[in-house]
């Protein structure tokens, strides 16, 4: 499952992360697949903006809540919906298989299937994206006012007008109503969640390079993932163009983090200027703001100095985990990982 999801990511990502302030959004991911594997041939994980709220796959043919566990009651209607989802996948894939003669191995149809509401709770857009064996094939997508019709490139399914009717039809009377009480359903189970506010935490990483400096601005552990960072020299904005990252990131605890790097060459490094990051967040009134001044000639050595030590240290470490790990066999692999995870956020 967990492999499947991430198969998901490339072809899916930006629409699953334009989910955000203000709006809420219910996606059933879906997976549908040919050929043997160990895996259900069809599973199905649902998302409340970004967090997995549920699971369904064809061997259980039921769905479970995941975080807490237990059942959750959504009626047979959510189970007959996620059922039409598995025929029509299987249908669109023997369909792929057919034109493309693919008639041996392991095939993948995805399905990204949901809707989303404004504050209000008035809805805002529902929509489907197919994707066959990783590719982009056909989409549809109706934001109140009007459909749009995609189809991918090399994995074309037409769509005439009476399919286009057809599903115009499901859609919206069907289909948007529904996945809208859905989304209210989790929702209330999950208001805490989704609607929490954690403040980010921002520092510089500065770390010293052949000509120069990376000057990083971190900002980490926050809530929701929409924030705004920026790199001020003196005062000033940095152009975005000289700026490396940006790409918010998942934390892996259900938080987030994003950091943005400049380039300080050493020319630079002895003008002394003063950076600033600031940020704004949802959970902050006010601007956060860090700042850090460059110091040349210090920074430089201690930095020369200090890289055997920082090496030594780590080499220290290392044994102290080794032997840690003989003495204590077995039943220490979550210290093990640990200790690596603060090694390597040391940077
Ligand atoms: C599929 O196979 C048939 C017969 O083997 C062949 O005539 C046809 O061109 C093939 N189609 C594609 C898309 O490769
Ligand atoms: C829906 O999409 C159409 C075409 O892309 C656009 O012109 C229209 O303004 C959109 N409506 C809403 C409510 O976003
Ligand atoms: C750097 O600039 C910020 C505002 O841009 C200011 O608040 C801070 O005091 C300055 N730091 C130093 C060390 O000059
Ligand atoms: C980020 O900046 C944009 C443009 O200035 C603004 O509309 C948006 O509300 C800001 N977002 C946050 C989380 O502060």
């Amino acid at each position: 499952m967990f492999v499947l999801q991430l198969v998901f990511v490339p072809l899916f990502f930006h629409q699953v992360m334009s989910s955000g302030s203000g709006r809420h959004s219910l996606w059933a991911l879906a997976n549908y697949i040919s050929g043997t594997t160990p895996f259900p041939e069809f599973s199905v994980v649902l998302m409340l903006d970004d967090i997995q709220v549920g699971y369904f796959d064809s061997e259980i043919d039921r769905i479970t809540r995941t975080g807490g566990g237990g059942e959750v009651d959504l009626g047979q209607e959510a189970v007959f919906v996620l059922r039409d989802i598995f025929s029509s996948m299987k249908k669109r894939l023997t369909l792929v298989k057919h034109r493309f003669n693919l008639t041996t191995g392991v095939h993948i149809q995805q399905r990204m299937t949901g809707c989303e509401v404004l504050e209000d709770g008035q809805p805002a857009l529902i929509m489907f994206r197919d994707g066959s064996n990783g590719q982009d094939a056909d989409s549809l997508l109706y934001n109140m006012t009007h459909f749009t019709y995609a189809s991918g490139d090399s994995w074309e399914i037409q769509w005439d007008t009476m399919k286009k009717t057809y599903f115009q039809m499901l859609y919206s009377n069907i289909y948007l109503p529904f996945c809208v009480r859905t989304l209210q359903q989790f929702f209330e189970r999950e208001k805490h969640l989704v609607t929490r506010r954690v403040r980010p935490r921002v520092r510089f990483i500065t770390k010293q390079v052949v000509g120069g400096a990376l000057v990083t601005c971190l900002a980490t552990d926050f809530y929701p993932r929409h924030i705004n960072l920026t790199l001020l020299r003196d005062g000033q904005p940095v152009d975005e163009g000289e700026l490396s990252g940006g790409l918010v990131l998942p934390n892996g605890n259900g938080l987030y983090q994003v950091r943005k790097t400049l380039m300080v060459d050493d020319e630079e490094l002895r003008r002394k200027h003063n950076y600033t990051c600031t940020t704004s967040h949802l959970s902050m009134d006010n601007r956060l703001e860090v700042s850090w001044r460059a110091e040349f000639s210090r920074s430089h050595r201690i930095h020369i100095i200090s890289a055997p030590a920082g090496l030594l240290m780590a080499v220290m470490l290392l044994l102290l985990l080794l032997w840690w790990r003989r003495r204590y066999k077995g039943g220490t692999e979550a210290v093990t990982t640990e200790t690596q995870e603060s090694l390597s956020s040391e940077e």
